[in-house]
């Protein structure tokens, strides 16, 4: 339960709504007990009055004593319906604060945890999966939201209805109050253990739940390749089976849940079947009037709620106990990375690899050995390589998304450890290898890596990317929306606004992680002769699969398996019978004839 601790800091920042949230309570509690007194009052004036009624009968005062009678009724009747009214207001008024409160205190703590999100390194990213990431944000949230919200309301509720309630009872019959409140405890227990039963259920279902989230929002993102690959009939079948399984559990829950009521009334009942009979024995003897009787029943029916919200409380308390556990272990997480810390200085654009050696963790995958590189500022270097043999990993080295095991990268001198990673990235333009697009504009997908940023400055780095005649051609140009939920762009299209959104507000470094890959070699060569321009005076790297995407480079690297295996200048590699110069030879054909 100490878990939950972590949220009394929200109370406090909400202590004034929290506080009224209580006065309201307590105000429409104290509104729900006057109506059984009124009742009894108007139970024993009927009674009283019936015997007077009786000894007048045949005279002219009798009419008198019915319209009087009548009317003290209808006064009773309307002080009920009032008292109710205002009740209910009250209540209004409590949902108004409390669970508005529950709500502000959800919206704290998502902002909180997306913010969490986005300050973790890659390496969290890669142990989590989408589900996983997703359920925090929103069920681990609705359930704290729970505790916070009717939790705590029905709690004061319970509080303040049981204290005022059996306050009344005893001041009427104290040995009746206690006859009467002997099946409530079996209630609470009873409704404990059954919520217990219903929390184990609910929880399989959770992550029955989880897991089809995950399965089926492969299935939609991934909903192209299912679909060309004929594999329709498999994920149906694999669905099925998932509702199905599903499905059994729902039911095992909804039978833990259909005793939730029954068990109430049982026990409600055997109270209201005490009150009367003992009640009735109490009235016989004369200790109670007739409407002692009445007003208990209500005092009965006035107490059902809060006694069975104290084992539906209990359970949504540990319920949110856990998600908060959770919460709070993921927001301890430090990043292995701190992108917010370090010095801030204005990227020249040197860079040198000492003996760099990188593993993959998770995998255990050798990717990168004994790397020397040294670049100096508006040098371009072309990376060559068979696939897996390092580019990437190289590339997010540098963008420091993981730290070399061993060695290190300098950057203008400074190790890179030193450098505020987020400032650094911001002043290097990257384009990854896999071309990713927001559902959003064009134009905001070029220039949202900038605060205010024309039309003009879009429309100049699309057509340096080559891709501003493919965009005209768009319905809404550049406003069109692309990505998942608007107008699907072609590979090479993707690859080209990727480019231009990285070549946007002239960066001292540039990295294009093998992006020309989906074009044709006329598009490359025009966008490889647009970038040597733009790109003059700028660090930039070029990976390739292709050698005429870097055969113009200052320097060229040949990884295989995680080693440099050759390096030097263009003419040099061609000339050594080595793996450059076998891709060179098979390549040669492709080359553009201009
Ligand atoms: N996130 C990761 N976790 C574990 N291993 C990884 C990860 N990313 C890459 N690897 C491994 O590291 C090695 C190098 O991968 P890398 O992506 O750097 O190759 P690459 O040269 O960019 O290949 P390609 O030309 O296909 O893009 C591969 O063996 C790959 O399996
Ligand atoms: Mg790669």
């Amino acid at each position: 339960m100490h878990q939950l601790s972590a949220l009394n800091r929200y109370f406090y920042k909400y202590r004034f709504r929290l506080s009224l949230g209580i006065l309201f309570v307590s105000l429409s509690n104290i509104f729900g007990v006057f109506p059984p007194q009124v009742i009894r009052y108007g139970v024993d004036l009927i009674k009283d009055s019936v015997e007077l009624y009786r000894l007048f009968e045949g005279h002219l005062s009798a009419e008198l004593l019915f319209t009087l009678i009548s009317n003290y009724l209808l006064f009773f009747g309307l002080l009920v319906l009032l008292l109710a009214l205002v009740k209910g207001l009250f209540m209004y008024y409590t949902r108004q604060t409390i669970i508005f409160m529950s709500r502000l205190i959800e919206y704290d703590m998502k902002n909180e945890l997306f913010a969490q999100y986005q300050r973790l390194s890659q390496s969290f990213f890669r142990k989590n999966s989408t589900g996983n990431l997703m359920s925090r944000i929103s069920e681990d949230v609705g359930k704290v939201r729970m505790y916070v919200g009717p939790a705590v309301m029905y709690g004061l509720n319970m509080l303040v209805t049981s204290i005022m309630v059996i306050g009344a009872m005893v001041q009427v019959n104290a040995k009746l109050t206690l006859y009467v409140l002997v099946p409530l405890p079996a209630l609470a227990v009873g409704i404990y253990y059954l919520n217990n039963l219903i929390l184990k259920r609910s929880g399989a279902i959770q992550q029955k739940l989880g897991e089809l989230t995950t399965f089926s929002q492969e299935s939609y993102s991934g909903i192209r390749v299912i679909k060309s690959l004929g594999l329709t009939a498999h994920f149906e079948k694999r669905m099925s089976v998932e509702l199905d399984d599903y499905r059994q559990q729902a039911l095992q829950l909804v039978k833990a849940d259909a005793l939730f009521f029954p068990l109430t009334l049982l026990l409600i009942g055997a109270s209201t079947i005490i009150t009367v009979y003992i009640g009735g024995l109490q009235m016989i003897s004369g200790e109670i009037s007739a409407g002692n009787i009445a007003e208990f029943v209500i005092y009965v029916n006035l107490l059902t709620w809060p006694v069975t919200s104290i084992g539906w409380i209990a359970s949504m308390v540990q319920q949110a106990a856990a998600s908060q556990e959770r919460i709070n272990n993921f927001m301890k997480l430090e990043p292995e990375i701190n992108k917010e810390v370090g010095e801030k200085n204005l990227l020249k654009g040197q860079i040198e690899l000492k003996n760099v050696s990188f593993k993959y963790p998770e995998s255990g995958v050798q990717a990168l050995k004994n790397i020397h590189i040294s670049i100096q500022p508006g040098q371009t270097l072309g990376i060559v390589g068979r696939t897996a043999s390092g580019k990437t990993t190289l590339a997010q080295l540098l963008l420091r998304h993981f730290d070399p095991d061993e060695g290190e990268i300098l950057i203008d001198g400074l190790p890179l450890k030193n450098w505020h990673a987020g400032h650094l990235r911001e002043q290097i333009g990257f384009v990854p290898q896999e071309a990713f697009l927001f559902s959003d504009s064009i134009a905001n997908n070029i220039g949202f890596s900038k605060d205010s940023v024309s039309r003009k400055e879009v429309q100049e780095v699309a057509q340096l990317a080559a891709v501003d005649e493919a965009i005209q051609a768009l319905p809404l140009q550049y406003d069109t929306i692309v990505g998942e939920r608007g107008v699907t762009l072609s590979g090479g299209q993707k690859q080209r606004v990727a480019i231009a959104r990285a070549l946007l507000g002239k960066k001292p470094v540039y990295i294009f992680d093998d992006c020309l890959s989906a074009l044709d070699t006329a598009t490359e060569h025009q966008i490889l002769e647009n970038l040597r321009r733009y790109t003059e005076e700028r660090t930039t790297i070029i990976i390739s699969h292709r050698i005429s995407s870097v055969m113009d480079a200052d320097h060229i690297l040949v990884l295989d398996a995680g080693l440099i295996v050759e390096q030097g200048k263009h003419e040099d590699l061609v000339k050594t019978q080595g793996f450059y110069s076998r891709l060179w030879s098979m390549q040669q054909p492709d080359l553009p004839k201009d």
